[in-house]
Order: structure tokens, then sequence, then C-alpha cells
């Protein structure tokens, strides 16, 4: 027979719903102009890479919220803007009666500030999560401008697969040809601010992404991702000097390209295989402990 104890573990596993928040990379970014409330219009190449945090949602008596990980304590005293309890809370007021108090657990894994999204892909897994849990959904539209009111990289990460974003983040179309790529992440672990290196742009109206209807396997996705740019990566380097450091040390590490991820200052290195992207991280880590770096294969489009 089920003792007491056990019965409780059971229930509590049955009902305990977990989200993966991958963190978000932006294999291009061009800063193609800005609207006149201040927000840049961007051509983005993004794809999700198949590490991140880990967001555990669970009914509890009370609303309650806790944080593990290597980044958490980065995010202990963070209660008022912490994206997460916003989108519990911007969700709970569209769905109503239904959205009964829930503990939520956040692993935070990626380091905060650093360019890949961390926040906006807990806010949207949080969306994921909660929907399941309270056993209802927004319709598409709703949905889509919940996650833009929480940040602009939030529709895109509802989504966490291969795709071309343009308009502030909002106009997204997939790009499920986009091959799994082996990469090494790295953030020399100084926070940067996203307005002021929008600030720091010598200028916004640059020319849009353009990729060839015709790519084809990896080779020509490196070219066609090599001839393109991120635009942040100049003003985000003035004021984080370590980024052109950390991408030479990837490159001497063996990457086949390196660029900076959104407004930094993580820098992905893309390798020829994942032994080779693991070897990296594992010398690059020797040589820096106190550096973030992160083999990871990035998502699949096709799954
Ligand atoms: O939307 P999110 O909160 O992630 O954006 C943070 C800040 O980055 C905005 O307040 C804005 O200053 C800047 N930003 C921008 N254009 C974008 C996205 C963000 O100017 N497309």
């Amino acid at each position: 027979m089920m003792s007491s104890e056990n019965r409780s573990d059971f229930s509590a596993s049955c009902s305990s719903i977990s989200e993966e928040a991958r963190a978000k990379i932006n294999l291009a970014l061009h800063v193609t102009g800005q609207r006149p409330d201040g927000y840049h219009l961007l051509d983005m190449l993004v794809t999700f890479a198949d590490h991140g945090d880990r967001l555990d949602f669970m009914p509890s008596p009370t609303d309650e919220f806790t944080l593990s990980g290597r980044f958490g304590e980065t995010l202990a005293g963070d209660g008022g803007t912490n994206l997460v309890l916003k989108a519990r809370d911007l969700l709970r007021e569209a769905i109503g009666p239904l959205a009964f108090p829930v503990r939520i657990q956040l692993e935070k894994n990626l380091p905060v500030a650093s360019g890949i999204g961390g926040g906006s892909a807990d806010a949207a897994a949080t969306l994921r999560g909660l929907m399941r849990l309270w056993g209802t959904s927004l319709p598409e539209e709703a949905l889509a401008a919940l996650a833009l009111k929480l940040g602009a990289d939030v529709p895109m990460c509802l989504a966490s697969r291969p795709l071309i974003a343009r308009g502030i983040g909002e106009k997204i179309e997939p790009v499920p040809e986009l091959p799994v790529l082996a990469m090494v992440l790295a953030n020399p672990l100084k926070g940067v601010s996203t307005p002021e290196v929008f600030r720091r742009l010598a200028t916004k109206n640059n020319p849009t992404l353009r990729l060839a209807p015709s790519l084809r396997g990896t080779a020509d996705w490196l070219a066609a991702i090599g001839a393109a740019r991120n635009d942040l990566e100049p003003p985000a380097g003035e004021m984080v000097p370590e980024i052109a450091v950390i991408s030479a040390m990837l490159q001497a590490h063996g990457a086949l390209l390196t660029r900076m991820s959104g407004s930094g200052a993580t820098c992905f290195g893309i390798f020829a295989t994942m032994a080779a992207a693991e070897d990296a991280a594992a010398a690059l880590h020797d040589e820096r402990s106190d550096w973030y770096f992160q083999a990871t294969e990035t998502v699949s489009g096709g799954a």
C-alpha cells in the first residue's frame, strides 16, 4: 500500500509541468531603422540552443517563486522586475478565475543581461507552462500581443525554433531549413544594458538582411551568416572590451565563425562538430574559469 508521504509525492509529480527556456542566438542582427516611439527596427536570423533555463510549475496553496542554478543568485533581489512573475500576472489577468495559485521554480543556467534572451525565454516558458498547468490557452493573436508586451524577444522565444524576425521582433517567419549547428556560447560575465547599446549606435539605417532562397547545407548557411552582421557588436564592444577578446579566443580554439548575440556580451563560435565544440569549451574554461563557456547544439528547424 502507498504511504501518505508517497501519495503526496505521487500527486505532486503528476501535476508538475516542466518547460525549457532555451538560449536565443542571433546569428545575424541588422538595425534597419527606428520607430517614432524609439524602438529600433531589426532584421534578425535567430536560432535556439539545446541549453537554457528550466522552469517547473505546480499547483500551490499560494503563489510562490524559487530560484536555483548557477545564476539564480543574480536574480534574487529582482522581485518587481522579474519577467517570470510579470508573465504569470499578465496571463492570469487574461485567463481569469481558472488561473489558480502556482509555485514556479526557475533553474537559472543562463547568465543575466547577456544577449541570449534568458529573461525573454523564461517569460515565454512561463506562458507555455502556465497555459498547460491551467488547462487553457489564448487565441494565437492574443498570446502574441501579450508576449510582445513582455518584451520584443518574447514572441520569438515562444516559438523557440529557427526563424527570421523583423519589425521589433514580432514579425516572425520560420526557417525550417536552417541546419543544426555545433556551438560554444561564451560570456565574460559582464552584464550589458540593452538600451545603452542602442543609444550608442552610430547608424540606425543599415542594409536589410537578405538571404538567398537556395541555401543548401551547412557550408552555404555559414557563408550566408558570415556575410551578415550584428550591428550592435561595435557599440557593445565599446562598453565591454572583453567581447573582442572572447571572440579571438573562440577563433584560436577552432571556431569557423564567431559573432556576438543580441546586445551582448555573449558571443558564439560555430564549430565543425560537437566534439570540437566540447573540446574548445573545456579548454576555454581552463583558461578563464571565471567566465561562462557552454558547448551546445542548436535546435533543428524541422523538429
Ligand atoms: O523589449 P525589451 O524590454 O527587451 O527591450 C529593452 C530595451 O531595448 C527597450 O526599452 C529599448 O530601449 C531597446 N530596444 C530597442 N529596439 C528593439 C528592442 C529593444 O530600442 N527592437
